[in-house]
């Protein structure tokens, strides 16, 4: 009976313990991915991976299934810049021809440690400068692909904290087709140390997920901060210091007629946006005559958005609504745009723009008519003389805490 009990205590012990795997390196600038896939096989259920060195890394990583993980990486994962390897083999997504070094997928995941993952961005970034071989929005082919580093895909109850992320050669974090995701405390820089830009370096992008949360980061980047790509919602983004970038966005949404994108709940409280295009940014494509559109067109709507507590300081557009974006304006004019925007509010927006649009700070411009849009606590200020403010089809102007440009309305 006593030794009964100890033999299932002994059996219920084992069953919790989590199965442990540690992946060495091979040095040498030898391909760790395979090491790396194994020991995720390995501990795929109930297992803790532990990444402590520094890793070089020429390998897809399609890490799958994954049930209850922890994965700690102290140590710095590095993919090869090798792009006639990686554009044919890296992951191939459904959403503007993007591609994945990095596919991390499965229920309960906690990713944590204080590691880096270095995307090696510079090879890719000066090819593409040179080349501007790419696909739509500058995404990948077969044979020129900018994989992103780490995308959470599929994937559910996960939480990323605590990882510094340099040298993307395209978007920096994918939330994809996702729910219940929390990122904190990440570090994002993409520099680069040649005459070549960054390119399309959006610190996180979020596209058919909710409940998505995004904290207390910095990201120093040259596109969107944070932006939120079709079917976002229920996001929250707080405490971000954003540096260089194309502000908090919503969009582009609208662009390929025949479907529907919807980005509502949205929630951006606590941000500091410094050296920037936008601050906070909405962007949706006009209508269209042509039923099979790839610029304009497609349906859908903005609703409950709220940018609370923004600081801006050198900023060219601190609050921007284009619902004509990239759009023909007679072709706007004629064929409004059909993803209608409403419930909008900014609270306690301040700071100062950079004074390369003139005198204007605000300009939320609709094509067709947007409503519920608010502002309070506004305090923008141009450094070419009085702020200026541009409202075009806001239905409910009386709402907003500062004076629409008489010309505007
Ligand atoms: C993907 O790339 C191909 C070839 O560059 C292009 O024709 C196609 O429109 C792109 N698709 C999307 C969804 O961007
Ligand atoms: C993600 O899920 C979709 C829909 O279930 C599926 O078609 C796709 O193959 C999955 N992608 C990966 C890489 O597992
Ligand atoms: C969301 O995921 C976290 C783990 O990151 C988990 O602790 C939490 O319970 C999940 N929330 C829900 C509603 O499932
Ligand atoms: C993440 O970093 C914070 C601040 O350094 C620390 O308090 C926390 O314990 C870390 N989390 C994990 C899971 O290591
Ligand atoms: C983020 O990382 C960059 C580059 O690694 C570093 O220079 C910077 O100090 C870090 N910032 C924070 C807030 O940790
Ligand atoms: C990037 O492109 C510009 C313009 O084409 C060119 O002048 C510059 O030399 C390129 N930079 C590099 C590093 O190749
Ligand atoms: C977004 O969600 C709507 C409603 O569920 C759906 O009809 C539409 O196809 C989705 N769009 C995308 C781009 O996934
Ligand atoms: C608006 O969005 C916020 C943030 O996600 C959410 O907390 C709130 O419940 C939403 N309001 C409505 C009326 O849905
Ligand atoms: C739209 O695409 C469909 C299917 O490819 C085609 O039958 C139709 O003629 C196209 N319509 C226009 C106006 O291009
Ligand atoms: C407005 O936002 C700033 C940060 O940008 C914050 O310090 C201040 O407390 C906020 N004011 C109110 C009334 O919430
Ligand atoms: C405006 O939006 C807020 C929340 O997003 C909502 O509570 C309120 O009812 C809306 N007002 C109108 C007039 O639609
Ligand atoms: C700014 O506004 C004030 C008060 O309306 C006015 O006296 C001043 O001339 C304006 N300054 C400029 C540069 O327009």
């Amino acid at each position: 009976m006593y030794s009964l009990r100890l033999v299932l205590a002994a059996l219920l012990s084992t069953a919790v313990a989590r199965l442990t795997c540690d992946v060495k390196n091979l040095g040498g600038g030898q391909d760790d991915g395979p090491n790396i896939l194994a020991a995720f096989k390995r501990c795929a259920k109930n297992g803790r991976i532990t990444l402590d060195k520094y890793y070089v890394v020429d390998t897809l990583l399609l890490t799958d299934g994954l049930d209850d993980v922890e994965i700690d990486l102290s140590g710095t994962l590095q993919y090869t810049p090798d792009i006639a390897k990686w554009s044919p083999q890296s992951l191939f997504l459904t959403y503007q021809n993007a591609t994945t070094f990095w596919f991390l997928s499965g229920n309960n995941i906690h990713l944590y440690g204080g590691g880096t993952i270095d995307g090696n961005g510079q090879v890719w970034w000066d090819t593409f400068n040179n080349t501007h071989n790419a696909g739509t929005a500058g995404g990948s082919s077969t044979t020129f692909a900018r994989p992103i580093p780490l995308t959470v895909g599929n994937a559910s109850n996960v939480l990323v904290e605590n990882i510094t992320q340099i040298g993307s050669p395209f978007w920096v974090r994918f939330v994809y087709q996702s729910t219940n995701i929390t990122y904190k405390n990440i570090n994002i820089s993409t520099v680069s140390y040649s005459s070549s830009p960054t390119a399309n370096s959006d610190g996180w992008d979020i596209y058919r997920s909710s409940f998505v949360t995004i904290q207390d980061s910095t990201v120093n980047n040259d596109d969107d901060c944070v932006s939120f790509k079709p079917n976002s919602t229920n996001i929250l983004v707080n405490n971000m210091h954003c540096n260089g970038s194309h502000g908090i966005s919503v969009g582009s949404l609208g662009q390929y007629a025949g479907e529907t994108d919807i980005v509502a709940n949205v929630s951006v409280k606590d941000i500091v946006m410094n050296n920037a295009q936008n601050g906070a940014r909405i962007k949706v494509f006009g209508g269209s005559p042509n039923p099979n559109s790839t610029a304009g067109g497609g349906t859908g709507f903005v609703q409950n958005v709220t940018f609370e507590n923004f600081h801006v300081t050198n900023v060219a557009n601190p609050i921007l609504i284009d619902q004509c974006y990239s759009t023909d304006p007679d072709i706007c004019a004629e064929f409004p745009s059909t993803v209608t925007i409403s419930d909008v509010h900014y609270i306690n927006i301040t700071g100062t723009s950079s004074g390369s649009e003139g005198t204007v700070v605000v300009d939320i411009e609709c094509s067709a008519q947007c409503t519920n849009i608010t502002a309070t606590g506004t305090n923008l200020s141009s450094p070419d003389g009085n702020a200026t403010f541009v409202c075009k089809n806001i239905q409910s102007v009386d709402q907003l805490d500062f004076n629409c440009d008489a010309s505007s309305s």
